[in-house]
């Protein structure tokens, strides 16, 4: 409550000084199908205080709650509220007392046979797709680098936290403040300033970490932005499961149940199989609850150091399999970047864990091809194993509510995830120098550059086509409209030469050299750049290859300067012409 108290108190403070208000540019209503909010009574606004911040500028005069319930979604807002006849809000918390449900009896504008509200009393409807938040800490938030924030189209994060003593703020503050509210999205700038937001602004880019070079005031060993420069963190726990967009995944299965009974939903998960036991034993005339009991893959399924690998989606045919392979090879920049030296050496066995799924694809083409099947043989390492989650939500009442039934597994049909990976190919050059003998498929310290190549989410299409693989989750990863091809380039150029130093001169420096001496005689134990180098190399080459692992430090960091400078020159004319011209088309 004192959270959104304070969330009211910083949109005033932003129409007083002129900035945008979280209305001005909002997403698009969600047109997919997604899982229906459920009603959540009948709320009082109180004086001088927002019950839900964000107001729709869609027209109030032919308003019904699917529109309004649409808007929430497309703009991943938690709640939905519609007031006199359909003045439709979002928010992430309600900030009001729930009032009787006959209090709500104005009809809504667009819809006759709807309830919106009353006077200053609010229908709610809530996302029942959100996990919940209460073990939610500021440990949860990760930050996501440096961003730029100025943009003439509005704020990068739009809810100022004004209430926050700026001559104090420090970054646990702003993060306490962000997940009080419930915010996913929280940044710091300019030593003082907090902002927090469901989604970030649309006009907003990765920057330059060097950007973010104010003190916090009040801890000045901690960063707090920069002059129009987000100090940027987030919290995937308070974001939805099944934002705009979702596809389920194959492996769930519903079962409907009355409400009042107490169900037991086990789940148990072989080669994409779900059990599903329920138990009912009342009647009952009330409407009745879906529940759904869905297998969803740890958040971290392979760990190196401080690194999460964001789980592969699950396959059950060669297709899927595939795009799981790119999904992974998508994501081991990430982990050289993220993981932290020396855990970042075994980023090259989590590369070889790629390479082994794009084997598994093409030994299977004739069926029996399942994640399931892929990981009993090769475990990833160092993650959580999966758990089972149940949803309930309200659905039509049924005449089913009096059985016990024990569902036998039951084998989906052969879907495979239709989520669009774009295959791993870097739009961007790996510069060669014969000199330093580093080239295509043979990197500096076989550590590649990240991929430039295709954006995979929808709702980022089509204003920024391209993106830097540089994160595991990959909305986390910077990206970038047409026009910015380059940039990308340059940025991943910056990437590859940081990990180059950060891993391999590292490496060479403590003379860690982990499972690159064994190479020749271990194949399998190879990271996909290895071997690409390895099979196209002369025997002479890949001694040179091999051998340079034991360069000193600092030739090692010769060779990563020389690639990084290199790296700019050849990819200087990038423009992406010709490259992702549709979503999806790659
Ligand atoms: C941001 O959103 C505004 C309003 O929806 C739109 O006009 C603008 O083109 C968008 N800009 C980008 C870069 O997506
Ligand atoms: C109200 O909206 C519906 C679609 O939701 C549309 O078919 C109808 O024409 C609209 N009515 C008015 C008066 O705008
Ligand atoms: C509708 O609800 C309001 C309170 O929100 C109440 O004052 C009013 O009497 C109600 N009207 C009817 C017709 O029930
Ligand atoms: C109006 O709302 C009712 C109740 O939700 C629904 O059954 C009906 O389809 C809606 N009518 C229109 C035209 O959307
Ligand atoms: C200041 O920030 C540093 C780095 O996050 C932290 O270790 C230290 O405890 C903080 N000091 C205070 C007084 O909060």
């Amino acid at each position: 409550m004192a959270a959104l108290r304070t969330v009211a108190a910083a949109m005033a403070a932003v129409a007083l000084v002129g900035r945008v208000q979280a209305n001005e540019h909002p997403l698009p209503p969600c047109l997919d199908p997604f899982q229906p909010f459920v009603y959540s009574g009948c709320f009082q606004q109180n004086d001088n205080t927002q019950i839900l911040p964000y107001r729709s500028s869609s027209p109030s005069d032919n308003m019904t709650v699917e529109e309004c319930v649409a808007e929430c979604k497309g703009n991943g807002y938690r709640y939905a509220g519609l007031v006199y006849f359909g003045v439709c809000y979002c928010g992430q918390t309600v900030n009001g007392p729930q009032v009787s449900d006959d209090q709500c009896n104005l009809s809504c504008s667009g819809n006759s046979s709807e309830i919106c509200g009353g006077n200053n009393i609010f229908s709610i409807y809530q996302d029942p797709t959100f996990p919940p938040a209460d073990d939610v800490t500021i440990a949860d938030y990760h930050s996501l680098g440096c961003w730029t924030d100025d943009s003439s189209l509005g704020r990068a994060l739009v809810y100022r936290q004004d209430q926050l003593d700026s001559a104090s703020l420090t970054t646990e503050k702003c993060l306490q403040a962000c997940r009080d509210g419930e915010f996913p999205f929280a940044g710091t700038e300019y030593s003082g300033e907090c902002y927090c937001g469901v989604v970030i602004g649309n006009d907003t880019y990765a920057a330059p970490a060097s950007d973010c070079n104010m003190p916090c005031n009040g801890n000045s060993s901690e960063t707090c932005g920069g002059s129009a420069r987000l100090s940027l963190y987030v919290a995937h726990e308070l974001q939805s499961l099944q934002p705009c967009g979702y596809e389920p995944p194959p492996v769930s299965s519903s079962t409907t149940l009355p409400p009042t009974t107490s169900t037991t939903s086990t789940s148990s998960s072989t080669s994409s199989t779900t059990t599903t036991t329920s138990k009912t034993s009342t009647t009952t005339t009330s409407s009745s609850a879906c529940v759904s009991t869905t297998v969803v893959p740890p958040t971290c399924e392979y760990k190196c150091g401080k690194w999460c690998s964001n789980p592969l989606p699950d396959w059950d045919d060669v297709d899927g399999c595939k795009l799981s392979w790119s999904n992974c090879a998508l994501q081991v920049a990430s982990c050289f970047k993220h993981a932290g030296f020396p855990d970042a050496l075994s980023c090259f066995e989590f590369g070889d864990w790629c390479a082994d799924v794009s084997k598994y694809c093409n030994s299977k083409p004739s069926g029996g091809c399942r994640k399931t099947d892929f990981c009993g043989r090769n475990p990833p390492k160092g993650g959580n194993p999966p758990t089972t989650v149940t949803v309930t939500t309200t659905c039509k009442p049924t005449t089913t509510t009096k059985h016990t039934t024990t569902a036998k597994p039951t084998h989906t049909t052969s879907s495979t995830t239709k989520c669009p990976v774009p295959t791993p190919t870097n739009i961007c050059t790996q510069p060669s120098n014969a000199r330093y003998g580093y080239g295509p498929g043979k990197p500096v310290g076989g550590i590649d550059m990240p991929v430039v190549t295709c954006n995979d989410l929808a709702e980022d299409w089509p204003a920024y086509p391209f993106k830097q693989y540089n994160f595991p989750d990959s909305r986390d990863c910077a990206k970038y409209p047409r026009n910015r091809c380059g940039n990308a380039c340059a940025d991943a150029c910056k990437e590859q030469y940081e990990d180059c130093l950060d891993v391999y001169a590292q490496g060479c420096k403590t003379k860690t050299k982990k499972t690159r001496t064994t190479w020749p005689g271990r194949p399998r134990d190879t990271s996909s750049s290895y071997r690409r180098a390895y099979a196209g190399s002369s025997p002479a080459e890949k001694r040179t290859f091999f051998s340079s692992w034991s360069d000193s430090y600092d030739s090692a960091v010769q060779k990563c300067k020389a690639q990084y400078s290199d790296c700019l020159a050849v990819n200087r004319g990038v423009t992406g012409a010709g490259k992702c011209p549709r979503f999806g088309s790659w």
